[in-house]
Order: structure tokens, then C-alpha cells, then sequence
């Protein structure tokens, strides 16, 4: 490991432009990036490049296109990509530009078609992709020339993921078959969505994905905590002080959580290759505080109609992280899943979507205050923190600063990044 010297008491300022190759390669293990990474048109340009277009991007649950025709869209960085149930109710994901002369096909955020018709010469593709009319065509004009251009997709228990690249990462479907049996118990390809919130986050991407991959600043989230044991990646020898009466109630769940795991057996044990393949995960069952049965500030159910049929409320939360852009919690009652996807150098959408049971009735069975307090206050007390961080990191007088151990999936992120980076830059 490179260390860096210690911070001086002397000006700080930046050093003169180094190029980002140059960055890239400098990049000091065990701590946060330079500057430019999180500020410059030029990295966000790069990120796009060699993470966002060549890496498996977890864009929608499959609950968003539940029918035939119903549609996503959804934008990263300068493509915009369809998502589509197709007549076998299969995901199909295009490219959402038209084959004439490019204009884009689909405006909304979300909806149904039968056929997505271009708004502009009127061409129309059924949603498998073939272009079905083009009016006034010449004698040789073949529509099988020019369907939509597709985009690679994959579903994993309910979670639509595609990748923008020509080749993409091929260790996803590995990826898949490990993650399957740790989600496929919660029944999400047979839930719905309750709420989704986009919130824009006044910061780089990655601040928002290095935020989501620590609980060192929990305590800045006391709605959070009361469920949540903030105990992230501490060894029994490493939590705080201030924390240890919350270890000893952790260590009491975790035996009551294993023996439950275990006799109706869901995988729980933790896999973590957050940065040791493209397609980084990390995956883990773990006990909540309190009821123990969900996020919620008294951690019981929010959903009366459970994901599936349970014996029990009281599983604890499912954690799956993917790099680059995703994490996911799911309980016995609800699943949330948030998508991150960069915006601006200095702004990030955070899309928050609430899964329950597909036949659990609003005001019955939930309420959707309840449903979403923990998680959309935690998103926006996130927000604020990244805020400050972004803002701070704009000043020349920033320099890195060293991960703490309980940051180090932090460090994982980012040594996958940088990785990605290397790997493009080198061709
Ligand atoms: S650009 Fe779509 S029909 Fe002409
Ligand atoms: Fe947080």
C-alpha cells in the first residue's frame, strides 16, 4: 500500500493539471480520489465511457412493466434506453432512437404502447423491435434492415440490468446464479411497485455510491438506526465504544436469525467480490433491530401481505450490493432497490422503488408513509451529507483523505472503478 504523507497545516492548494490518465494511474489505495474525479466534465465524460457503457447497470425492478406493452425509460448519460415487456412477457431493452433519421421514440418516464410509433415520420416497431411501417418506402427497402438496435438485458429475480456494451462483462450470469437463490425466496417477479422517489443529489455519482458503502456516518441517521445495526464491517475487536451495547443485541439476533435461516433454508452466509470482477457484488443475510422484521421505526412489518409465504416476519433484511450503481434491501414485507445514475458532474439521480406483495392493497394492507419513512428520510439526510462533500471537494484546498477499516468497502468501490478506468484507457 502507498502512503500518503501527512496532511500540513500549510496552504493547500491543487496540483498544476495532471491528465486523467495520469490521475488514474496515481490513485492512492486507501484513500478518495483527487479532485477532478468527482468534479471535471471530463471524468463524468470517462465514467460514462468506461464504467456506465461497458459495465451490467441495474436500471428497473421487473414490477415497473408488470403487462405486454408497458414501458421504462430510462436515461445514462448521453443514451437513453427502452425498456419493454414484449407480447411473452419477456424485458427487451433498445436503444431509444429511431431508424429513419434518429429522432427519440419515447418521451415519458414510463407507460404502454401497443407499438412504439416515431413521432416524426410516423415508423412503427413492435415491442420485440421490428420495424413494422415506414410509409412511402422504394421498391428495395427492407424492414428487416432496420429495427431498433437492441441493448443487452438481463433479469435476476425480478431486477432488470443492462449493458450498453458490444461485449458485456460475461461473469454476469455467474454473478446470477449465486445471487438467485439468496432473493428468489422474497417473490419479487410477483410483486408491485408501492412508491418510487427520484431524488437529485447536488453531487458526483460516485460520493453517492462511496456514501452508500459505509455506516460511518450512521449516526446521521437515528430513524435508520433504530432498525439498522450500524455495525458495518467492524470486527468484534474493532466497534466503538459507543456501539457495543448495539453489538451485544446484534450478537443475540444473529443466533436467533442463523437458526431461523437455517430451518427454512435461506442462504445467509456472506459472499463479498465487490472488486475482484466486473460484475462486483456482494450479497448477505443479516438480523434487524427491535421487531426484527423490516425498516421500519418500530422494526415491524409496513406490509400486513407478506413478499411470500413466510412462517415467520421476523427475517431480518437481505442486502445485495452491484457495482457500480445499485444496492438493495428486501424483507419479509417489502423490498427497496435504489439505481444511481449520473446526471452531472455535480448532480445524481437516486431512484428509490418500494416493492410489496402484487395483490397487498394500499390503505389495507400499508401505508405508504409508513412503508417509505425510514428509507426516503435516510436518502435525503444522504443527500445533504454528499452535498457538503462535493462542495468541499470543490475547494483547491482539497487533498484525499485515509478510509477508516470500516470504510472499506468504500475502498472497494473504488479500487473496482479504478480498475474499470485502467482497463479502458488501456484498451
Ligand atoms: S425519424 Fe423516426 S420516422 Fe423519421
Ligand atoms: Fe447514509
Amino acid at each position: 500500500m502507498t502512503t500518503r504523507a501527512p496532511a500540513t497545516s500549510a496552504p493547500a492548494t491543487r496540483a498544476p493539471a495532471t491528465s486523467a490518465a495520469d490521475l488514474v494511474h496515481q490513485r492512492v489505495v486507501g484513500h478518495s480520489l483527487d479532485a477532478p474525479f468527482y468534479v471535471s466534465e471530463e471524468f463524468l465524460a470517462l465514467d460514462i465511457a468506461a464504467v456506465f457503457a461497458r459495465s451490467w447497470i441495474f436500471v428497473a425492478a421487473e414490477a415497473e412493466l408488470p403487462e405486454p406493452g408497458d414501458y421504462v425509460t430510462v436515461t445514462i448519460g448521453p443514451y437513453s434506453v427502452i425498456l419493454v415487456r414484449d407480447d411473452e412477457e419477456d424485458v427487451r431493452a433498445f436503444h431509444n432512437v429511431c431508424r429513419h433519421r434518429g429522432a427519440r421514440l419515447l418521451h415519458e418516464p414510463h407507460g404502454s404502447v401497443g407499438n412504439i410509433v416515431c413521432g416524426y415520420h410516423h415508423w412503427t416497431y413492435g415491442v420485440d423491435g421490428t420495424l413494422l411501417h415506414a410509409e412511402s418506402q422504394s421498391p428495395d427497402f427492407d424492414p428487416t434492415c432496420f429495427g431498433l438496435r437492441t441493448v443487452h438485458v438481463r433479469t435476476l429475480a425480478g431486477l432488470v440490468f443492462v449493458s450498453l456494451a458490444a461485449r458485456p462483462p460475461a461473469d454476469f450470469d455467474e454473478v446470477a446464479d449465486r445471487v438467485e437463490p439468496y432473493l428468489a425466496p422474497h417473490n419479487l417477479r410477483r410483486a408491485k411497485v408501492a412508491r418510487q422517489i427520484d431524488l437529485v443529489e447536488e453531487a458526483n455519482w460516485k460520493l453517492t455510491m462511496e456514501n452508500n458503502r459505509e455506516c460511518y456516518h450512521c449516526a446521521g441517521h437515528p430513524e435508520l438506526q433504530r432498525c439498522y445495526f450500524p455495525l458495518y464491517n467492524f470486527t468484534a475487536d474493532e466497534v466503538p465504544p459507543a456501539l457495543r451495547a448495539t453489538y451485544e443485541r446484534f450478537l443475540a439476533a444473529d443466533a436467533d436469525a442463523r437458526a431461523t435461516y437455517e430451518s427454512l433454508g435461506l442462504p445467509y452466509e456472506t459472499i463479498e467480490e465487490l472488486d475482484t470482477r466486473p460484475t462486483g457484488f456482494r450479497v448477505q443475510r443479516e438480523p434487524l433491530d427491535l421487531a426484527g422484521e423490516s425498516f421500519t421505526t418500530d422494526g415491524r412489518v409496513a406490509v400486513r401481505r407478506l413478499l411470500a409465504d413466510f412462517p415467520t416476519a421476523r427475517l431480518g433484511h437481505l442486502g445485495l450490493h452491484t457495482q457500480p450503481n445499485a444496492w438493495f434491501h428486501l424483507a419479509s414485507d417489502h423490498a427497496v432497490t435504489f439505481a444511481v445514475l449520473p446526471l452531472a458532474p455535480d448532480r445524481t439521480l437516486v431512484r428509490t422503488t418500494w416493492l410489496v406483495h402484487a395483490d397487498a392493497v394500499e390503505g389495507v394492507d400499508y401505508d405508504p408513509d409508513t412503508l417509505t419513512r425510514v428509507w426516503n428520510t435516510t436518502n435525503e439526510q444522504d443527500a445533504v451529507l454528499v452535498a457538503r462533500a462535493q462542495r468541499g471537494i470543490s475547494s483547491p484546498a482539497y487533498l484525499p483523505g485515509p478510509y477508516s477499516p470500516t470504510e472499506s468497502q468504500v475502498e472497494d468501490f473504488v479500487n473496482w472503478y479504478i480498475t474499470r478506468l485502467k482497463e479502458h484507457l488501456e484498451g
